[in-house]
């Protein structure tokens, strides 16, 4: 089975004004051409891409190094999928998928379903049902309703038979159609509806794009990890600071600041998260200013980094790892002061402890060591 597509990008992109065709602007830091190419490389990695454009855009489209064919496109959309047909014949797929280079939000799934359309005709169309009550109207004035179940808004990919759609573009002759379901049903062929997809729009109008780039913040998220470990001895004392809560356990942490082993590691992970070294760094041990310091400051400095960085915390892990204290009964309490100090939900941050079976220095109650891990989605 050989598969064929058209990507028709030959339009000048009239009604989305701006100063490149509206298929070479950037959307998220690349252009839609690319984003719509890409889509179905990966989709579809075997199959031939041919890019209709047009031979003012010759530089634009080599610029983007897109490893798919081009060929130049006509006056008309009909006429640039016919162009991108007879650049295909050479190859005689058994079936073509043409698409709007306007459309970079395709899915696999959408993909999917028009491929597997064509296993059981020669031609398949995903489109939308409507939502709303229709009615036709002229001169502003109501003209009758519409059944709503009977009409639809096309979209691309269209599939078909390869074969078949070139004859029935070869019976149109030099007429324009809308698309090229259009052209297969007038040259009575069986055309397929399957179920679009909202999110494959075509960016048409200069609002588009911004609802593109608000899509692409919703759907295309970065997350990234940042991971922390710290150790300080234990010796007795009255109290210890630990995940920012004072426990009376007649052992003491030793360090230069209050040496909350649980927030320096938490501080240390959003650090990491933030790309932004460690806590060494941005608070030195030599420096008297944090002598005794509560260790939340540094934690608070680090998230602040973080947001800087475009990072916003969605969850932390913090392991503390000991014989004693014991955990349990200061979990709950540590866990509110910490999502408190994030600013997080309790749900989103996660005490845990483990001894070590009374193995190496937190086995023999020398030290105590935290771990921790910090979430974030990226912006
Ligand atoms: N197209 C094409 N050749 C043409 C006209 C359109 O390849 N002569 C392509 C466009 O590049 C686009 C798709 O067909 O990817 C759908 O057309 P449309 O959204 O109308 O794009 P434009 O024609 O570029 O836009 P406009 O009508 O606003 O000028
Ligand atoms: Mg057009």
């Amino acid at each position: 089975m050989k598969t064929g597509v058209i990507i028709v990008a030959a339009g000048r992109g009239e009604r989305a004004g701006g100063d490149l065709p509206k298929q070479y602007r950037e959307i998220g830091g690349e252009a839609v051409l690319a984003r719509t190419v890409e889509a179905f490389q990966s989709a579809l990695p075997e199959a031939s891409i041919c890019v209709v454009i047009n031979p003012a855009d010759q530089d634009r489209f080599d610029a983007l190094g897109l490893g798919a064919q081009s060929v130049f496109g006509g006056a008309t959309r009909s006429a640039s999928v016919k162009a991108g047909l007879d650049q295909l014949s050479a190859l005689n797929p058994d079936t073509v998928l043409i698409h709007d280079a306007a459309r970079p939000f395709v899915s696999d799934a959408l993909i999917g379903r028009v491929v597997t359309a064509l296993e059981a005709g020669p031609a398949a169309l995903p489109a939308l049902g409507m939502t709303d009550a229709l009615f036709t109207a002229r001169d502003h004035n109501m003209t009758g309703p519409l059944n709503r179940d009977e009409v639809f808004a096309a979209q691309t990919p269209q599939g078909f038979h390869f074969q078949q759609l070139l004859a029935a573009y070869d019976r149109l002759g030099p007429q324009a159609m809308h698309d090229d379901a259009g052209v297969a049903q007038m040259a009575g062929l069986t055309v397929r509806v399957v179920e679009g997809d909202p999110d494959n729009f075509k960016i048409t109008r200069p609002e588009d794009f911004e609802k593109a780039e608000t899509m692409l913040r919703q759907t295309d998220p970065i997350f990234v990890t940042g991971q922390g470990y710290d150790v300080h001895r234990l010796e007795p004392a009255e109290s210890m600071w630990l995940c920012g809560v004072e426990i009376e356990a007649g052992l003491g942490l030793v360090g230069h600041s209050d040496a909350d082993a649980g927030l320096h590691a938490l501080t240390d992970a959003v650090l990491g998260a933030a790309g932004a070294g460690d806590i060494g760094q941005h608070f030195p041990p030599s420096d008297p200013r944090w002598s005794g310091a509560s260790s939340d400051q540094f934690l608070l400095h680090a998230l602040a980094l973080l947001r800087e960085a475009g990072g916003d915390l969605v969850h932390a892990d913090i392991t503390v790892i000991c014989e004693r204290p014991k955990i349990g009964p200061h979990r709950t309490a540590m866990r509110r002061r910490v999502a408190e100090l994030l600013g997080l939900p309790e749900a989103r941050v996660n005490i845990k402890a483990t001894t070590t079976e009374k193995l190496g220095f937190t086995g023999r109650g020398e030290g105590l060591a935290a771990q921790a891990v910090a979430t974030a989605r990226m912006s």
